[in-house]
C-alpha cells in the first residue's frame, strides 16, 4: 500500500512517542513506503522507550530523533521543523497495570502531553493531527460489537486518561478548528513490544522456563492485532480518514487470556500443569472488549497478518532476539542506553 494522503505538498511528519512498540513500526513502514516523507520523532526516553527498536532507520537522511517531553512545550517547539504537515501521537503511558499503582505520569503524558501538541499544531497549521487511542476507552463491551458510535466508558486510569485525551481532541476540533483524527486499535502484539505486557511477558517467561501469571479465570476476552496491520491502519486513516472521525482499528482475532497462553504453551514447548499459574485479578478488570470495524473497512484497511502465523513468528523473533528483552527484564536498559548513547543524544536532538 503506498501512502496515499492529502499531504503531498508536505511529506514531513512530526511523529510522538515513536522509539516504542507501535510507533516503531509505524516510522519503519512509513519511511518504507513513502521515499519522499520525512519524519522527525519525538520520544522521551521513558523505561518503554528503546533506541534498538530503530537501529535499522536511524542513519537515513529522512530521520531525525529528538528526545523529548510532549508535556514540554518547549521541546515540542524544538522538535517541530518548518512545514511539517502532520502530527501523529503515539506518545504514551501505556500499561493498565502501572497506572493501578501512579496515575500521575499518565495524567501528564495522555493528558496534558496531547494538549501540549494541540497548541503546536494550531501554530505549526498542520493539515493532520492524529492522536493514536484504544479500545479500552470504551470499557466494558457485554455483548456484541462497539462502534464509533457507541458511549465511551473507560475503568482504569490508564484508559480515563486516553478517553480524556480524545477530549480534547475533539474539543480543540470544535473550538480551534484543529483537523483531528482518532484510532482506537485493539490489543496489538508483535516484535518489539515491552515484556511487561501478557504475550511478551508469557513467551520470555516461557523460554526461561518460568510460569505465565493469568489474572483471575483467565476467561477475559481481547481481539489481537498485529503491530504492523496497526500501523498500516493509522497510515490509513492518516491519509483517507475524515477529518474530526474516530476510527476503530479491530484486529479481528478475540480470544481469552487462557487461550492465548494455552497457544504460548504449545509454541514454547511447555505444559500448562506446571508453567501455567492463576494469579490475584486486576482490580477492575474489564471481561471483554469487542469493536466493529466497519468503519476503517469502508476506507480500504483491513489486518493482513493471520493470527496463527502473527503469533508463530512473534514466539520466533523473541527466541531470536535475546539479547533486546534481557537487557530490559534485568533492569539495566535505561541506564546502559545513557552509557552508551548519551552523547549521541544530545548531538541528534
Ligand atoms: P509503548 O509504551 O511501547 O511506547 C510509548 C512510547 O512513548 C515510548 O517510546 C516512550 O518513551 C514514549 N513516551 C512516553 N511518555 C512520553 C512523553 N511524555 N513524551 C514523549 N514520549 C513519551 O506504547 P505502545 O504500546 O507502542 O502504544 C503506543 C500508543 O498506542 C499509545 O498511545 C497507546 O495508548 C496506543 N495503543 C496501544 C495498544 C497496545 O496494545 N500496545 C493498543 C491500542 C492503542
Ligand atoms: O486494548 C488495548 C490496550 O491493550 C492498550 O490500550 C494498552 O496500551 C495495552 O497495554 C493493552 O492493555 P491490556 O491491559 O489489555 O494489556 P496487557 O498485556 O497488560 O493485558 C492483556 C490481558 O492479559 C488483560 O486482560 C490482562 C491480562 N494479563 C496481563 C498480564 C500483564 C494477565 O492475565 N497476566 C499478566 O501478567
Amino acid at each position: 500500500m503506498s501512502v496515499e494522503h492529502g499531504l503531498a505538498a508536505s511529506r514531513r511528519w512530526l511523529v510522538t512517542g515513536g522509539l516504542g512498540f507501535i510507533g516503531s513500526h509505524f516510522i519503519r513502514i512509513a519511511l518504507a513506503e513513502d521515499p519522499e516523507l520525512e519524519i522527525v520523532n519525538l520520544d522521551a526516553l521513558t523505561y518503554a522507550g528503546n533506541l534498538m527498536n530503530l537501529r535499522d532507520v536511524e542513519c537515513s537522511s529522512r530521520y531525525r530523533f529528538v528526545r523529548g517531553d510532549i508535556s514540554d512545550p518547549a521541546a515540542v517547539k524544538a522538535a517541530i521543523d518548518p512545514g511539517v504537515s502532520a502530527i501523529v501521537n503515539f506518545a504514551a503511558e501505556s500499561h493498565v497495570d502501572r497506572s493501578l499503582i501512579d496515575a500521575e505520569p499518565f495524567k501528564k503524558t495522555n493528558v496534558t502531553g496531547v494538549r501540549v501538541l494541540l497548541e503546536a499544531a494550531i501554530a505549526a497549521r498542520v493539515a493532520r493531527f492524529l492522536q493514536v487511542s484504544t479500545d479500552e476507552v470504551y470499557g466494558d463491551a457485554v455483548t456484541g460489537e462497539l462502534s464509533e458510535e457507541s458511549p465511551l466508558s473507560p475503568s482504569n486510569p490508564y484508559s480515563a486518561s486516553k478517553a480524556e485525551g480524545e477530549a480534547l481532541v475533539q474539543e480543540y476540533r470544535r473550538d480551534r478548528g484543529v483537523p483531528v483524527l482518532v484510532t482506537r486499535g485493539s490489543n496489538t502484539y508483535g516484535p518489539y513490544q515491552y515484556p511487561e505486557k501478557l504475550i511478551p511477558l508469557c513467551i520470555t517467561n516461557l523460554i526461561d522456563n518460568e510460569s505465565v501469571p493469568l489474572y483471575g479465570d483467565g476467561m477475559q476476552v481481547r481481539d489481537w492485532l498485529h503491530a504492523e496491520d496497526h500501523a498500516r491502519g493509522i497510515l490509513h486513516v492518516l491519509g483517507s480518514g475524515v477529518s474530526g472521525n474516530a476510527y476503530n482499528l479491530a484486529g479481528g482475532n478475540s480470544c481469552t487470556n487462557l487461550e492465548i497462553a494455552h497457544r504460548l504453551l504449545g509454541a514454547c514447548g511447555r505444559s500448562p500443569l506446571t508453567h501455567l499459574r492463576h494469579v490475584s485479578d486486576r482490580p477492575n478488570h474489564d471481561r471483554r472488549y469487542a469493536m466493529s470495524g466497519a468503519k476503517a473497512h469502508a476506507l480500504g484497511w483491513r489486518p493482513r497478518i493471520p493470527f496463527d502465523t502473527g503469533l508463530s513468528e512473534t514466539v520466533e523473533w523473541y527466541k531470536s532476539n535475546e539479547e533486546w528483552w534481557r537487557r530490559i527484564k534485568r533492569g539495566e536498559f535505561t541506564a546502559y542506553w545513557e552509557r552508551q548513547y548519551g552523547a549521541r543524544f544530545e548531538e541528534r536532538a
